[in-house]
């Protein structure tokens, strides 16, 4: 019999009343023992985790739960509750049953939801945990005591010498949290946002032109805030909401879906501004090509977080377009044509620019600003429809295959040939040319 004892969050969330579907268990002796009679038991596989930490996990199909078998840490458990990071989460149980082992008052910071850190060294221990603290903040609704807050500023720069990669993922959590703001707002007062995030905080007191009622930094915070509420309202701002619904729902990479990974464009569609900004004679601030930049800027962050491509090219594809529909609502009413640029240029992310554009706007106060909102979000809507219909049916291909009308033309394949190919394709989709002989027809005019 091997000593074995239920350590850290699943202990927390029991106290708290929520679903436990990860155990942590830290076995004094053979983890590969303790993981194997507990997989005996529950009659579900067990296997080695790491190599180099001699874990196993055995997974519990009844009750859906994983556990997780580490060596305990030190010489008792006491010894390894004390080298965690926040008291909520120095908690243990024996595995056996018995009583709640909870050396530094865990259970009391659980209750009034105080989020303890075990003191200098925690940090010094791990530096990410700089970064758990505002994530439980936003997960939880916990909030940190006086002395934590001090600790957590001053081991606040060395957050950034944390793995790109677990960085990523303690910011994955608490930007897809229900208190996603609540626990960015707390980042950014303890300077654990500027070590991750140095381009967000970059934002602050960067002011921008009379139609913005707030600093970058603060109107990002603000697109965050209604991107979250668009989200609420896709009933009452689209027609087809169920449509919305299941595309956003849908996985994009990362562990995110298409919804949560859109949160981070919220948050990064404006990193190009301090850069680019530029007052004109007249007084007017301008920041031109800081979507552009602000692409380049995506790419950057997301390779030192060491995201996937995917979402790399999601966020910065999100950025690079952000602007498009505004700039069209001074166009209205669109032709097909248009409609058809507009999603030629910003799929595959069609849906949640559009849906960004949106949040965006609403976050944008100033002259005129209801009725330009009533007509950004008018014109939202008619373009959604079209985005949905392109991203479930993929764009429209010209009525000709590219060789044949290569030989019709007597023309080489090419650059210009590519071009015209495009023509026909926009062409099909405002129904000006849908079939072979109208395209070549058409062609046949275009190069002349
Ligand atoms: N832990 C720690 N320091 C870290 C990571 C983890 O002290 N940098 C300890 C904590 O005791 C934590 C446990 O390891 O409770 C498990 O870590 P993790 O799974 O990351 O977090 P949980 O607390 O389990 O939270 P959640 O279930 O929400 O992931």
């Amino acid at each position: 019999m091997t000593d074995a004892w239920i350590v850290g969050g699943a202990l927390r969330d029991e106290l708290l009343g929520r679903e436990v579907r990860d155990v942590d268990v830290a076995v004094a002796g053979d983890p590969e023992q303790a993981a194997r009679e507990l997989a005996a038991k529950v009659r579900g596989p067990a296997f080695k985790l790491s190599e180099t930490f001699g874990a196993w996990r055995v997974i519990d199909r009844r009750g859906d739960t994983v556990w997780d078998f580490s060596p305990l840490q030190g010489a008792s458990i006491e010894e390894d509750l004390a080298q965690r990071d926040f008291t909520i989460n120095a908690l243990a149980r024996p595995l056996a049953g018995g009583d709640l082992i909870d050396p530094t008052g865990g259970r009391s910071d659980v209750e009034s939801r105080t989020l303890r850190v075990l003191g200098p060294q925690a940090y010094e221990r791990d530096p990410l945990r700089a970064l758990r603290l505002p994530r439980f903040a936003a997960e939880l609704g916990f909030a940190p005591d006086a002395e934590t807050e001090r600790l957590t500023r001053a081991a606040a720069p060395s957050t950034a010498s944390a793995a790109g990669e677990r960085i990523f993922l303690e910011l994955r959590r608490l930007v897809i949290a229900d208190g996603a703001l609540e626990g960015l707002q707390l980042a950014d007062r303890l300077g654990v946002l500027e070590a991750v995030l140095p381009e967000l905080t970059a934002l602050h007191e960067v002011d921008q032109s009379d139609y913005h009622h707030l600093d970058v930094y603060d109107h990002t915070l603000e697109v965050l805030n209604q991107q979250i509420q668009v989200e609420r309202r896709l009933e009452e701002l689209f027609d087809d909401s169920a449509r919305i619904e299941r595309m956003l729902e849908a996985p994009l990479s990362d562990e995110l879906t298409r919804a949560q990974a859109l949160r981070f464009g919220a948050l990064l569609h404006d990193i190009g501004k301090p850069a680019t900004r530029d007052v004109l004679p007249n007084g007017r601030v301008t920041f031109m090509g800081h979507d552009k930049l602000g692409e380049r800027m995506v790419g950057d962050l997301c390779r030192r977080l060491r995201t996937s491509e995917r979402f790399a090219r999601f966020v910065g594809s999100l950025t690079r377009h952000h602007l498009v529909l505004g700039f069209l609502v001074h166009e209205r009413p669109l032709d097909r044509g248009q409609v058809y640029r507009y999603l030629r240029r910003t799929a595959p992310t069609e849906v949640e620019v559009t849906l960004l554009s949106c949040a965006d706007r609403l976050a944008t106060r100033g002259r005129k600003g209801e009725e330009a909102t009533k007509a950004h979000l008018e014109l939202a809507r008619e373009l959604m429809e079209a985005a949905l219909d392109w991203r479930e049916q993929g764009p429209p291909g010209a009525p000709v295959r590219g060789d044949e009308l290569a030989a019709e033309l007597g023309i080489e394949p090419g650059p210009e040939l590519g071009r015209l190919l495009a023509e026909l394709e926009q062409a099909a989709y405002a129904g000006e040319a849908t079939t072979r002989a109208q395209a070549v027809a058409l062609a046949r005019r275009l190069l002349a």
